[in-house]
């Protein structure tokens, strides 16, 4: 009764996990999240504001599939002052969280059997969205947790239609250098091929210098980069949904048909609320980089104590330690830690190989700085006997 595409597509394993964590929950277990990859602000008061007002305004009809102008025309304003990309409002087509953007993006670009390059580690829906869209991942390995352009360039073939960046990376927290980008870019435009720019972390830096994607640095016309947004992380509106693809006219108006047989338009007040959130949006994102900031330092510097395997992210609110041979061979895997992690600290987090890369734990650090400390005193002393 259930299509064989449908049995190809593993549910999101982060979703499995967080379902394990509420039955233990449900036992009366005091589980620390480190597991859960969305901030623990509420949502922005003006957010809130401007959503109720426009319900109580009675915007709860249907409307523009691509999106209401008022709110394309502040997102093409803010493209131009953050990266300087000339773009219109036709350049936009919003969708219910970018998770949609990319599922719609493969089932635009994918004819059965086309290849998207996923760069290692990557963020669990990238291969599932390609399934889903009769496309096959083609997986490269990372060098160390970075990203390896040649790896990369030496995997595309005559199927290869993108490549997917996620910058900054979830699980590992890092940025590819520019000239890395670049390069890439050189590469997608030699080839005729897309690169998928996924930004949903873009204002959580922890750099000097702003974000800037490969379109800004080397695409302004759009004609190879698909950037993927969202308001989920930046403006704490996750459960909002939405999300935006920035592309060509060509493309924008193929992702508007497609849905407009799937969805058609995102609720105009949620748009409403997404308005507010451009309009606040230094108040917003400032208050939250300081604050991941410091919770940064803080996971940090104690989880290098147990892991030295561990770089400072860059960007977004996750730690991604590599985890030393030793310790993994005593547990068989990372997926075997996390779960003594889980069992013994009461801590959840999620193992590397959930991302494709083995020997890895992901931290979220997007919690309070008490839960932080506690929940790596809890992993140390779960972990004495192992280190
Ligand atoms: C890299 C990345 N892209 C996209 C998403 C999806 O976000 P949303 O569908 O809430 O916009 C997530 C969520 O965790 C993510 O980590």
């Amino acid at each position: 009764m259930i299509a064989d595409r449908i049995h190809a597509v593993e549910e999101s394993k982060s979703v499995k996990m967080a379902a394990v964590i509420q039955e233990l929950r449900a036992k009366g277990e005091d589980i620390i999240s480190f597991n859960v990859g969305e901030p623990d602000f509420p949502t922005p008061e003006p957010v809130i504001k401007a959503t109720k007002s426009a319900l109580d305004q009675g915007h709860t009809r249907y409307a523009l599939v691509p999106g209401e102008v008022f709110l394309r025309e502040a997102i093409v304003k803010k493209l131009k002052r953050d990266q300087n990309l000339e773009i219109g409002i036709e350049n936009i087509c919003l969708s219910n969280g970018s998770k949609q953007v990319l599922y719609s993006i493969f089932q635009i670009i994918c004819n059965p059997g086309d290849e998207v390059i996923v760069p290692k580690p990557f963020w669990v829906s990238f291969p599932e969205a390609i399934k889903l869209a009769s496309g096959k991942p083609v997986f490269t390995e990372s060098n160390n947790g970075h990203l390896d352009c040649k790896r990369i360039k030496e995997a595309i073939t005559e199927r290869t239609r993108a490549i997917v960046i996620n910058s900054p990376n979830n699980p590992s927290g890092l940025l590819p250098k520019e000239d890395e980008l670049k390069e890439l870019m050189e590469v997608a435009k030699k080839k005729g091929i897309y690169i998928i720019s996924d930004e949903a972390y873009e204002t959580l830096t922890y750099l000097d210098k702003p974000f800037i994607g490969p379109a800004g640095l080397s695409d302004p016309k759009l004609e190879n980069t698909l950037i993927v947004q969202s308001f989920s992380k930046s403006y704490c509106m996750t459960g909002f949904r939405l999300g935006y693809v920035v592309a060509s006219k060509e493309f924008t108006k193929a992702m508007a048909k497609l849905q407009s047989h799937v969805c058609g338009n995102v609720p105009v007040f949620i748009q409403k609320g997404a308005l507010a959130a451009l309009e606040n949006e230094s108040d917003i994102v400032n208050h939250m980089k300081n604050v991941f900031s410091r919770r940064m330092n803080l996971a940090y510097e104690r989880c290098k104590r147990i892991f030295p395997g561990t770089e400072k992210p860059e960007g977004a609110f996750y730690l991604f330690p590599k985890i030393d041979q030793k310790i993994l061979k005593q547990f068989g895997g990372d997926k075997e830690l996390a779960m003594h992690i889980l069992k013994e600290a009461k801590v959840a987090i999620l193992p590397g190989s959930f991302f494709g890369e083995e020997g890895y734990l992901r931290i979220c650090f997007a919690t309070s700085d008490e839960l932080i400390e506690k929940g790596f005193n809890a992993i140390e002393t779960a972990l004495k006997d192992y280190l």
